[in-house]
């Protein structure tokens, strides 16, 4: 086995405990009634997103007091936006070029023997999976108690294959936990995941489709699978291309896939493609409970699994969430990727989806450099509605100066930047998208806005930056409580600003303002009504008594 340069999981949470993002709880925790509740305070409660950890729960019981020897690892690989840097090993602002160059050069897999892989260090298959020793041995937590029908595996990377070809996909989609051997495939028909693709051709030889779940892995295989990978081209060697060294894999045990070597836990087994079966309600990512649907189940053939194995389980449902995290940067880096080379628009310097609350799908910010043509951002607009099925009912283009990732900023710019008679299209026959379904309207529409600047406007009404800075400045001396600056901050010009002007304000800061009280006194007119724009009207002054 070649030496593996790139983190499992175990190497992935030291990393975690030495960054200081990492909280460890010892003390009894239920996974069905406390485990995700707990975690999601720190979404619910005011915690600023820095401040958002990971958590480890090394004690965990159930509501009967089962005792489960597999800890659970709870937004371990996107708690956040350094959690998430953390495991792809690299900054925020390379990550777009980061994910562009893994797919344009895949790296394939290095294929290791059973007795190499540590996923296989503990087999348990075929009648073995009875009560207490199958997935219910599994320490899975439900995720929104209450509501939730079950314990559902919410990091759970499936993988499945073109029945024709062999190329492999890796999803990650939710599983109930049915039965000791019997688990559900939620596979979304709206977002065209690969497994619903595969599934399709399985169901068209009329055969079952071979499927291994992945739980807990070397991190950058749980990025890749959640990362919308070009039709055709497998997660495992993006996941390859993006840590630069072939990941190691082993033949599953009873379907005929490769799975990650450094899996936690590997369920394998065959999904129907004859029945589906009710699953859910499951608390969902567009911050509403999915209600039951018709939906694929899988008949365990083994458990696999690490000697240690820890099991990771993701927050999700309502927004902001390990879920959004770990979607944000990938989708961003498609979308932006998508409208720069596919489209070729020029002007465009990066897309910013909305994220709590909405979950990124929904509203989605586009910003434009200045005097980008009117053209490239309708090209834009329209391309990115019609990018994905479920992405993009509200898209706003900005100018730069914005804050696209702030959405006060953004209502600002749709208050003043745009008239909706004109800046203001509505694109029909849009799908659903993935969101609460309604029996009434099957249909949706996206709504296009060009909340830019058309023309010159007046500067944003804040002290200069020189200003706000020797104040901030003060401010520390002062001790007060730490500023956490938001856009706009200080005031700039947005064209429209003269020499005259300037000369006025440059007066003013020097308390040299009375000079300006006589000039303005030399230019009083009796000819104009009261609000008149000095600028609308000529310059040659009439006084009273002129003719
Ligand atoms: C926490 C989480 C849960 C998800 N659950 C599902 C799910 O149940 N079904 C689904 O189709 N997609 C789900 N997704 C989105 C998919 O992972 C995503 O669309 C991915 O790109 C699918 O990959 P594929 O197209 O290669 O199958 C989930 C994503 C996250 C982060």
């Amino acid at each position: 086995m070649s030496k593996r340069t790139y983190r499992d999981l175990p190497d992935h949470i030291n990393a975690l405990r030495d960054a200081g993002l990492l909280i460890e709880v010892d003390r009894e925790i239920n996974k069905d009634t406390e485990m995700h509740p707990l975690v999601r305070w720190q979404y619910r409660g005011g915690i600023p997103e820095p401040d958002r950890k990971a958590w480890l729960f090394t004690n965990v019981v159930d509501s009967k007091g089962r005792k489960y020897n597999m800890p659970v690892l709870v937004c371990g690989l996107a708690g956040n936006p350094e959690i998430y840097q953390v495991g792809m090993g690299c900054s925020l602002d390379d990550m777009g070029g980061k994910w562009a160059e893994a797919f344009a050069n895949p790296l394939p897999p290095n294929i290791v023997t059973s007795d190499d892989a540590p996923c296989h260090e503990v087999i348990i298959e075929g009648k073995a999976l009875l009560e207490g020793n199958g997935l219910d041995a599994l320490s899975i937590p439900i995720s929104t108690p209450g509501f939730d029908n079950g314990p559902y595996t919410s990091s759970s990377h499936f993988i499945t294959s073109d029945p024709e070809t062999g190329i492999q996909n890796v999803g990650n989609y939710r599983g109930q936990i049915k039965a000791p051997n019997r688990m559900g495939m939620n596979t979304s028909t709206e977002l065209r995941t690969g497994g619903y693709i595969n599934w399709l051709a399985w169901k068209e030889r009329g055969e079952p489709m071979p499927c291994a779940v992945v739980i807990g892995c070397p991190p950058i295989v749980s990025y890749a699978s959640v990362q919308k990978v070009p039709e055709g081209v497998d997660e495992l060697e993006v996941a390859g291309a993006l840590v630069g060294q072939p990941l190691n894999v082993v033949k599953a045990k009873t379907v005929d896939l490769i799975v990650p070597a450094e899996a936690e836990v590997v369920i394998e087994g065959f999904v129907s493609t004859e029945l589906l079966e009710p699953e859910a309600p499951f608390g969902e990512s567009h911050g509403h409970v999915n209600i039951t649907e018709y939906n694929g189940f899988m008949d365990v053939t083994a458990v696999t699994q690490k000697k240690k194995a820890i099991l990771t389980s993701w927050v999700s449902q309502v927004a902001p969430s390990e879920s959004s995290v770990i979607r944000r940067f990938a989708y961003e880096a498609r979308q932006i990727s998508y409208l720069q080379d596919s489209l070729g628009i020029t002007g465009i310097k990066h897309v910013k989806a909305h994220e709590p609350l909405t979950s990124l799908s929904r509203v989605i910010a586009l910003s434009f450099e200045k005097e980008t043509p009117r053209t490239e951002i309708w090209r834009a607009l329209y391309g990115l509605a019609s990018f994905r099925q479920a992405e993009g009912k509200w898209l706003i283009a900005v100018d730069e100066d914005i804050d696209a990732t702030n959405s006060d900023a953004l209502f600002w710019a749709m208050a003043y930047r745009c008239r909706p008679q004109h800046d203001v299209h509505v694109l029909k026959h849009k799908d659903q998208g993935h969101g609460p379904r309604s029996l009434t309207e099957p249909e949706d529409a996206a709504v296009l806005i060009d909340a830019t600047l058309k023309e010159s406007f007046p500067p944003v009404s804040l002290p200069k930056q020189e200003f706000m800075e020797r104040a901030a400045q003060i401010w520390d001396e002062l001790g007060l409580p730490t500023l956490r600056p938001e856009s706009p901050w200080f005031g700039y010009s947005l064209g429209e600003w003269s020499e005259d002007l300037e000369e006025m304000a440059v007066r003013a800061v020097k308390s040299d303002y009375w000079e300006t009280g006589k000039v303005y006194a030399q230019r009083r007119r009796s000819d104009v009504a009261m609000n008149t724009e000095v600028r609308t009207v000529s310059d040659k002054v009439k006084k009273r008594g002129d003719e």
